[in-house]
């Protein structure tokens, strides 16, 4: 007997340090939002203060690329994205970007914009390059010239033209050269007027979405296909930064990717079992990508599923510059929904979002700090709240614009920040119940109307370009 006593004392000694060391280690801070003065900023007049969308999202009539994927119908009827909703006209930015590139300039007072050119308008057709729809970008590029605007330009942002897709897209590494002719296309065409290019959006998102849980297309369940997946577009980076760099203008170009960090906390800090899905779920969304960016070493490990590791010669460190897409934090426990419409685990005091987070300006100041790591000027290309009611978006812009504003007196070296979104778009597997803009977009008239709650960042944004905040 003596001796089941003590073993059972010495596992739970085990246990106890073992979470003492992760909590120390991975901190899940909550501030006291009631004693924080959110208007407390000090950001310098020429900070860069942007909005940010994808192609696919807001243009309209998008066909030949993921409107495909839209579009499918099970055996069951069911269809890929909420409510059977499909992009259709989205927000007709296609047609419409004078407008948005005025309201930009003369009513948020933006100096960046965020944006995508979309492969399947460029290149329908393999090795055919359509000359209107190059004519197209440039005509937004000059707009935004104009208006003052800085744009930053994102060669993928998830979409692809239905033939990439058809020849296997990324999962082949035989198809990246197919990539780099057309990321080559468009920097050769437009670099004279974009200074700032990711070359991809959220590697980790489109592999784990598209090709691990089959939430987009091409709906595959396969780890192992996601780990190919994931090393392939990171070697993209790797060789498109090379590229692009070897070309006319690349010296001058700053080239660098999204990468969005959500966090992984458990839901139940004493759970062992939680904390262990979480540094899984951490390890692939996060860790494995931030390693090779900066050593060029790959390794995706998922215990008893995938185990992917790999050393890529020189391809540390291809970035000038890191994009950081940040939302918010997932409390992870045991049977969690892997499908949407996710359902999240929430503290009781926290607010949630339309979308399956709550609001967590604690987090961004965290990734902030984990991001500058990469010894890297910190651009943030993507952070907003979906908010349909417009009740929340306001408290989202203050409490992530003082976090922000923390990191960046902590030495983060954040040189500008991009609301997402300009205007209600099409969000992927949600479809459009989820209301990121600025602006709120009438679908049925495309008119866009100033939401409230935006007010709060172009407080912000005043307040910093007359030296007051
Ligand atoms: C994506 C956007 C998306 C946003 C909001 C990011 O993961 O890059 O395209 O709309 O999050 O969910």
């Amino acid at each position: 007997m003596f001796w089941v006593y003590c073993s059972l004392g010495a596992v739970l000694v085990i246990y106890g340090v073992t979470l003492f060391v992760l909590s120390r280690s991975y901190p899940e801070p909550n501030w006291d939002w009631s004693q924080i003065d959110t208007s407390k900023l000090d950001f310098p007049p020429d900070f860069e203060w942007g909005a940010a969308v994808a192609a696919h999202q807001v243009e309209g009539g998008n066909h030949n690329n993921w409107s495909e994927w839209e579009k499918r119908v099970d055996a069951s009827g069911n269809t890929p994205i909420q409510h059977g909703d499909v992009s259709g006209q989205a927000a007709d930015q296609w047609n419409r970007y004078p407008e948005d590139v005025r309201r930009m300039k003369e009513e948020l007072g933006l100096n960046g914009y965020r944006f995508s050119i979309e492969w399947s308008r460029i290149e329908p057709e393999q090795g055919r390059f359509d000359e209107a729809a190059i004519a197209h970008y440039h005509a937004v590029l000059d707009a935004l010239q104009a208006a003052g605007i800085a744009p930053m330009v994102t060669i993928h942002h998830f979409t692809h033209p239905v033939w990439f897709e058809e020849l296997g897209a990324f999962e082949k590494a035989e198809n990246i050269p197919l990539f780099l002719r057309f990321a080559e296309k468009v920097f050769s065409e437009y670099e004279g007027k974009v200074s700032r290019w990711c070359t991809f959006n959220e590697i980790g998102p489109y592999s784990v979405m598209g090709y691990g849980l089959g939430v987009f297309p091409p709906g595959v369940k396969s780890y192992r296909r996601m780990a190919k997946v994931m090393r392939n577009v990171l070697v993209a980076h790797v060789q498109t930064y090379r590229l692009l760099k070897s070309l006319p203008g690349g010296d001058e170009a700053q080239i660098g990717l999204a990468k969005n960090i959500f966090q992984f906390d458990p839901y139940r800090r004493w759970n062992l079992i939680h904390w262990v899905q979480c540094r899984v779920m951490d390890n692939v969304f996060n860790q494995t990508i931030l390693t090779f960016l900066k050593t060029g070493h790959f390794h995706l490990h998922i215990p008893g599923r995938v185990r992917m590791v790999e050393t890529i010669p020189d391809a540390g460190g291809c970035l000038d510059f890191i994009g950081l897409n940040y939302y918010s934090t997932l409390l992870i426990s045991l049977f969690m929904k892997k499908e949407p419409p996710f359902e999240p685990n929430l503290r009781p005091f926290q607010i949630r979002a339309d979308m399956p987070y709550a609001i967590y300006g604690e987090g961004f100041h965290r990734a902030l700090h984990r991001i500058s790591q990469l010894e890297k000027p910190i651009w943030v290309t993507e952070n907003g709240i979906a908010d349909a009611k417009d009740d929340r978006r306001a408290l989202w812009i203050q409490r992530y614009l003082y976090a922000l504003n923390k990191a960046r007196e902590e030495g983060c070296d954040v040189r500008g920040y991009y609301y997402w979104s300009l205007i209600d778009n099409f969000e992927w597997a949600e479809g459009y119940a989820m209301r990121f803009g600025l602006y709120e977009v009438d679908f049925s008239t495309q008119e866009r109307r100033l939401r409230d709650g935006s007010q709060a960042y172009v407080d912000v944004i005043r307040a910093s370009r007359s030296g007051q905040g």
